[in-house]
């Protein structure tokens, strides 16, 4: 039987269980929130689709009783205030820090064996906090950040060629954030060809651009933090790990020297399995991208470094 619970049944988070519900991931997912009857309403308005979508995943949901979450295979952290139009993610750290802590603590009293995903935002500190403040094993702590940014990538790229996005081939690694994420350029493909030789350097600018303000664009649009592509993002890291699908997917882990940094959670190529993420592919970095991970590194350290400076780590 695999289990998977959701924290925080906001849009990202209820996303997340649909998708995962909807996939038939797992036999059972629980959804939980602080708000009183919300994460159980959501639950039960995805749980009446079942029988329409021919789905066979039992989910409930609960107001904060985690004992509801015991057993979980995985759980994915999704609580916390998304941004409003005009904050950055890095703005949210204050409220969330807090909530991103208790609730890993809440979890792990329940699911001890679980491996933890965190969505919440600013999502690599929040990871670096999650596995700090639990002494878990590294590889059983994920930030889920690259996956939606590459999805993001390639929706540009597949706009810009009218191409189908599932032809595009597309990393971003570095840090979740506006400033912070590296969209690999160099490396995208259109099925093995390189975009480089399909579009400008002006247009690949552009498009790169536009990757790293991807969030920002939505939450204007919407008032709000984006969810769909969240939560999808969300439910195929699930997926690869309840699955052990052994899937090369780029996502916020701890790094001990690799892609020379260390002390740090920041978005790397690796692969994911039934143990969490299990090894860290080199994408062997030219002097450019290097340069630009190791700035993101500096922005997300000093983001760190706050974790300390308000006394939640
Ligand atoms: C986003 O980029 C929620 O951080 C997430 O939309």
């Amino acid at each position: 039987m695999t289990k998977v619970s959701v924290i925080g049944a906001g849009a990202v988070g209820a996303t997340t269980a649909d998708v995962i519900a909807s996939r038939e991931l797992a036999d059972e997912v629980v959804l939980l929130d602080v708000k009183e009857g919300f994460a159980e309403g959501k639950a039960l308005d995805i749980y009446q689709t079942t029988s329409l979508r021919g789905i066979r995943t039992r989910i409930s949901g609960t107001t904060n009783d985690y004992s509801k979450t015991a057993g979980s295979d995985v759980v994915v952290i999704t609580s916390g205030i998304p941004r409003k139009p005009g904050m950055t993610r890095e703005e949210l750290i204050g409220t969330n820090a807090n909530i991103v802590k208790s609730v890993a603590e809440n979890v792990l009293k329940h699911s001890p064996n679980a491996i933890i995903v965190v969505v919440s935002n600013p999502m690599d500190t929040m990871t670096y906090l999650a596995l700090k403040s639990t002494g878990l094993p590294k590889n059983r702590v994920i930030g889920m950040g690259g996956i939606l940014d590459s999805a993001r990538f390639k929706g540009y790229l597949g706009l810009a060629t009218n191409a189908l996005t599932t032809d595009v081939h597309a990393t971003v690694i570095g840090g979740h954030g506006d400033t912070t994420m590296i969209p690999l350029t160099r490396l995208a493909t259109l099925n093995g060809v390189p975009f480089a030789n399909l579009l400008s350097a002006d247009k690949l600018k552009e498009i790169s651009d536009a990757t790293m303000v991807g969030g920002a664009t939505l939450t204007k649009l919407l008032g709000t933090s984006a969810w769909y592509a969240p939560g999808a993002a969300s439910a195929m890291l699930v997926e690869s790990i309840v699955r052990d699908q052994k899937r090369i997917l780029p996502n916020c882990v701890f790094l001990e020297g690799e892609y020379g940094q260390k002390d740090i959670c920041l978005g790397v190529p690796v692969v994911v399995g039934k143990n969490g993420w299990e090894a860290i592919v080199d994408y062997k970095l030219n002097e450019e991208e290097q340069a630009a991970f190791n700035k993101s590194a500096d922005a997300v350290r000093a983001m760190n470094a706050v974790l300390s400076e308000i006394g939640v780590l």
